[in-house]
């Protein structure tokens, strides 16, 4: 799956993690350039620890960095299957992000949230397919928490449920919904 997250902060980068390790093609973007630099090096950091306590090999490593790329630009987001949004927790900044990438991507493109306590279905609104969009709710450090809250908006389709519920599980998290 392409997978683009939006944020390169604190959850995005544990999420970028989660998910080049599940083998998934990864691209963070950021309004801020150091922002991205700093959450590549933190994933090279945090790998390399598990290089040193032998829970993965340098190959390894070597293949999850090799699936993280970023960009400053969102438009980038055009191919993707999967949008994780991750910014500063506003509900306008997140609805103007949505409403852009409206126009940017396919209608698949399934978009989540990490909100921790905005309304799906209100940051929905801000989108033509208010039913592609559901909150993936990571938990800090995302590579070790296990726990995924989904929340569905009450315009969030069963089908866009389902595949993010199997897809956390293939990601070796044990996701609830909330
Ligand atoms: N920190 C936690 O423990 C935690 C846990 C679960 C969920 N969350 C949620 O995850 C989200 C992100 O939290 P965080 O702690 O990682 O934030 P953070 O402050 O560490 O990172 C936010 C990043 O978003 C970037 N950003 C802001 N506006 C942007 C935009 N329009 N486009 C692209 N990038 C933009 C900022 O430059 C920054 O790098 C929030 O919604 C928060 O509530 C946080």
């Amino acid at each position: 799956m392409k997978v683009f997250i939006i944020g390169a902060g604190v959850m995005s980068t544990g999420i970028a993690q989660v998910f080049a390790t599940g083998g998934h093609d990864v691209l963070i973007t950021d309004i801020s350039e150091s922002a991205l630099l700093n959450s590549k090096k933190s994933i090279t950091k945090s790998l390399s620890k598990l290089v040193e306590k032998e829970k993965i090999t340098e190959d390894i490593k070597i293949n999850i960095l090799s699936k993280i790329e970023t960009t400053l630009n969102l438009k980038d987001a055009k191919d993707a299957d999967l949008v994780i949004e991750a910014i500063s927790e506003k509900i306008s900044l997140k609805k103007e992000l949505f409403s852009k990438l409206d126009s940017i991507c396919s209608e698949k493109t399934i978009f989540a949230t990490n909100t921790s306590s905005l309304s799906i279905t209100e940051i929905a609104t801000a989108t033509k397919y208010p039913e592609r969009v559901i909150g993936m709710h990571f938990f800090n450090p995302a590579p070790v928490m296990k726990l995924v809250e989904i929340i569905k908006g009450y315009t969030t389709s069963s089908e866009v449920y389902e595949t993010i519920l199997s897809l956390s599980k293939n990601l070796g998290k044990e996701p609830v919904l909330c």
